[in-house]
């Protein structure tokens, strides 16, 4: 399974990129918010730091906009993938953009539905919310199967990028369900080499070597 970073802050993308642990990136406009930076700068910043897709986000709601905000933006750099609400203006600009050999993600995915059409229109990635499911008490991980049994019935090559991933428990079930690609935030990804029986572990470890008076040299 691919990991995206899902933030648009910088230093955090290098701190894990420098450890191999970044394939690509997502951004949105919150995310862009809380940079405090300028949308195509930082985008810059890090499609030039980061070698797999960066998502930037349309903020236009009706096709033709989409289209040209869209071109925009891959304008930024090669690996630019153009995010697009998952709305019928949303999958017509898919369509013309993918068309262009633009690379789309479609953003704000709920339902198996939302899914299909989304492949129909040629979309690169499409992104299920599993967190925002979660937080109305819906079935987030759930909805992951039920699209990947969906596309894999059709052949449809879209990728399947798990996003809204708020816990280690979610990156854990979307990659056993089958998810291409999960974007999470850095805390999370952090949070994935963490266990309490490895601390412990460790700690034992070191006290009972320490008795030994050894040293490794
Ligand atoms: C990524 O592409 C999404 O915009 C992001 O994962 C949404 O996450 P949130 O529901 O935690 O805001």
């Amino acid at each position: 399974m691919k990991f995206f970073v899902d933030s648009a802050d910088v230093a955090a993308i290098a701190e894990l990129n420098e450890l191999g642990m970044v394939d690509g990136v997502t951004t949105n406009p919150s995310l862009i918010l809380k940079s405090g930076r300028d949308i195509t700068e930082v985008t810059r910043e890090i499609c030039e730091l980061v070698d797999g897709p960066v998502s930037a986000e349309v903020v236009a709601t009706e096709a033709d906009a989409m289209i040209t905000e869209g071109r925009k933006l891959a304008g930024i750099a090669p690996n630019i993938t153009v995010k697009l609400p998952l709305t019928w203006d949303g999958l017509k600009a898919c369509k013309v953009l993918t068309g262009e050999g633009k690379m789309v993600n479609v953003t704000l995915c709920f339902s198996v539905t939302q899914a299909l059409l989304a492949a129909k229109a040629g979309a690169s990635f499409i992104s299920p919310f599993i967190g925002r499911l979660d937080d109305i008490n819906l079935d987030g991980v759930e909805l992951i199967g039920d699209i990947r049994q969906v596309y894999d019935n059709y052949g449809f090559e879209t990728e399947i990028l798990a996003a809204s991933v708020r816990s280690v428990n979610h990156v854990a079930d979307v990659a056993r369900i089958g998810a291409d690609v999960m974007t999470a935030p850095p805390e999370v990804i952090h949070k994935l080499a963490l266990h309490p029986l490895t601390d412990a572990g460790l700690a034992k470890f070191l006290s009972d070597w320490e008795k030994t008076g050894q040293k490794i040299v």
